[in-house]
């Protein structure tokens, strides 16, 4: 009989990383063209919000009654079962971008080569770096004229603080692109442009000190290429296993998605330098999925229905241990009871589909009739363990809140709860007065309007959001601090959170490092506990 064990070795849950039009999605969809779970490039609607105004958004959430803005895609590939976790960019970016990184084992970063690392990048590096996870880097479109190698790479070791080691290394780029050169086995691949990449394309090896490689590549670039060699193998960080997997150290590859050139080498290498789902700490050690037979799993996301007939939500959950059938019955520890999981779902392509099986690795989405928290654990070991918390990501955007028809105080103090427990907003107070005074923080400004359309359609309460100039948020670390006695800027707010925890919103990065510098002693934080 098949161990489940065996299932869980063969998992692969990584999450692509990128800023809007590096090439997730193209990449995202090659893979899937690799792994035969499509035939032809052009088939996955992943980019269906990125260019839709906000109400169209909502039109889709309402319709498939889930996210497509974060989904989860799976297939097997070379013995592997695959799940790739989207993190969604343009303006559905929110904090749900960023809880979806604390259900993979790894990240690939995917780099334009002709802009080197942007913003969203980098904000997603940082919640990857927090949770020591291996990194790697796909640098693409290296059909299209990039920066110059060296420059890319430092680029990203300055701005991420990361070392990183080339894998393969380009030989030109834009028209001139030939291919890429492996260090490990000193053969040049050759790049051949497959329609653009509607096919899986062969793709040609040759030795460096070969005929061959001279008769493709030019004088020129054949001498800068061996130059770049020397240069790489003197100055460059060494492959090292150990540090990839803790995050120190990302492998990088270039490449060509929308050519498909690049691809496969990369995730052949990807899927050996990763490892299938490694143990996760619990609040009675580290549960480990080759040990744990039992199942279990922590909620990521709760997605809510937007049909406002029915107010149910659909929990998302990384399963952690063991296996999963559909209709079983899990203790809930926060709950404190035993509940049925039905409807449980994955998303294949474009398209969700009820599912049967799950094992450790893999994410499913169940419904939700308002049980669930975000971070919550359910497992059937008698164990009764916790998974860790999923911390609280710091919101970039302020508002504060008039509720306009003051008598519908106690829908809107359901419904802002409510909106906030499902983890697309969050909720502070004023410091010093009470609840009259709301500011909510969002992650990604499309939170607001989401607030506003939810608060009124479902609970038919009306808001008014007036933004406050606040940028940065940080969480004060250290135990029962003494607010009257901090020394503030001009441009620095205190508020507190619905726990009365204090927290300290501030205008620009410089003020943060004033209050540090006058305040001796003070630990400030960009992850909140939860
Ligand atoms: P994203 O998910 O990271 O936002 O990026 P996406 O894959 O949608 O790619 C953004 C644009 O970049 C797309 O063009 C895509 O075709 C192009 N692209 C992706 N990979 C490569 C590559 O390796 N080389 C080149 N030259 N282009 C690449 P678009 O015109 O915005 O969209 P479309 O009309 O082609 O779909």
């Amino acid at each position: 009989m098949a161990d489940f064990r065996d299932e869980i070795r063969k998992r692969r849950t990584f999450a692509i990383i990128s800023h809007p039009d590096a090439g997730k999605t193209t990449l995202t969809e090659k893979f899937l063209l690799y792994g035969g779970a499509i035939n032809q490039a052009g088939s996955v609607k992943g980019k269906a919000t990125a260019k839709h105004a906000v109400s169209d958004w909502m039109e889709i959430e309402k319709e498939r009654g889930i996210s497509v803005t974060s989904s989860v895609l799976q297939f097997e590939y070379d013995g592997y079962c695959i799940n790739i976790l989207d993190t969604p960019g343009h303006q559905d970016f929110s904090e749900d971008t960023y809880r979806t990184l604390m259900a993979a084992d790894s990240a690939v970063m995917v780099i334009d080569g002709s802009k080197g690392v942007e913003a969203q990048t980098r904000k997603l590096f940082k919640v990857c770096v927090m949770r020591h996870i291996p990194i790697f880097t796909f640098i693409n479109k290296m059909d299209r004229e990039a920066m110059d190698t060296f420059e890319l790479l430092d680029d990203i070791e300055k701005e991420l603080g990361i070392a990183t080691c080339p894998v393969n290394w380009p030989i030109g780029s834009g028209k001139e692109f030939r291919g890429v050169y492996d260090r490990d086995t000193k053969e040049l691949e050759l790049f051949s442009d497959t329609k653009k990449g509607t096919t899986v394309g062969a793709v040609k090896k040759v030795p460096l000190h070969s005929e061959e490689a001279r008769g493709v590549v030019t004088e020129e670039q054949y001498q800068k290429l061996e130059e770049e060699i020397e240069l790489l193998d003197g100055a460059s960080a060494e492959f090292d296993q150990e540090l990839v997997d803790k995050g120190e150290l990302s492998p990088v590859f270039f490449g060509s998605a929308l050519t498909n050139f690049g691809v496969e080498t990369f995730l052949q290498h990807f899927l050996k330098m990763t490892t299938s789902p490694l143990p996760r700490n619990s609040d009675k050690g580290e549960i480990d999925p080759m040990k744990e037979k039992d199942f279990s799993a922590f909620v990521f996301k709760i997605q809510a229905n937007m049909n406002k007939a029915h107010r149910d939500r659909i929990a998302f959950m990384r399963i952690c241990s063991g296996e999963f059938d559909a209709g079983m019955d899990v203790f809930h520890i926060q709950g404190g009871k035993k509940v049925r999981l039905s409807q449980p779902q994955q998303l294949m392509a474009s398209e969700r589909k009820m599912i049967e099986k799950a094992y450790g690795g893999d994410i499913i989405g169940v419904f939700d009739p308002g049980i669930f928290s975000i971070g919550d654990t359910l497992t059937n070991s008698p164990d009764k363990f916790v998974y860790e918390g999923i911390p609280t990501f710091a919101p970039e955007h302020f508002a504060r809140v008039r509720q306009m028809d003051t008598m519908k105080r106690k829908q809107f103090i359901k419904g802002i709860n409510q909106i906030a427990q499902e983890g697309a907003i969050q909720i502070f107070q004023e410091f010093n007065t009470g609840m009259e005074e709301i500011i909510v923080g969002v992650v990604g400004v499309l939170q607001f309007d989401v607030l506003k359309y939810r608060l009124e359609n479902e609970y038919n309460v009306e808001i008014r959001l007036e933004p406050l100039p606040y940028e940065h948020i940080r969480w004060i670390e250290n135990e029962e601090p003494d607010m009257d006695k901090l020394i503030g800027t001009s441009d620095m707010k205190k508020i507190k959170d619905l726990r009365d925890r204090p927290l300290l919103l501030f205008i620009n990065e410089w003020s943060i490092r004033m209050v540090l510098q006058r305040n001796e002693g003070l630990e400030l934080s960009e992850f909140g506990r939860s």
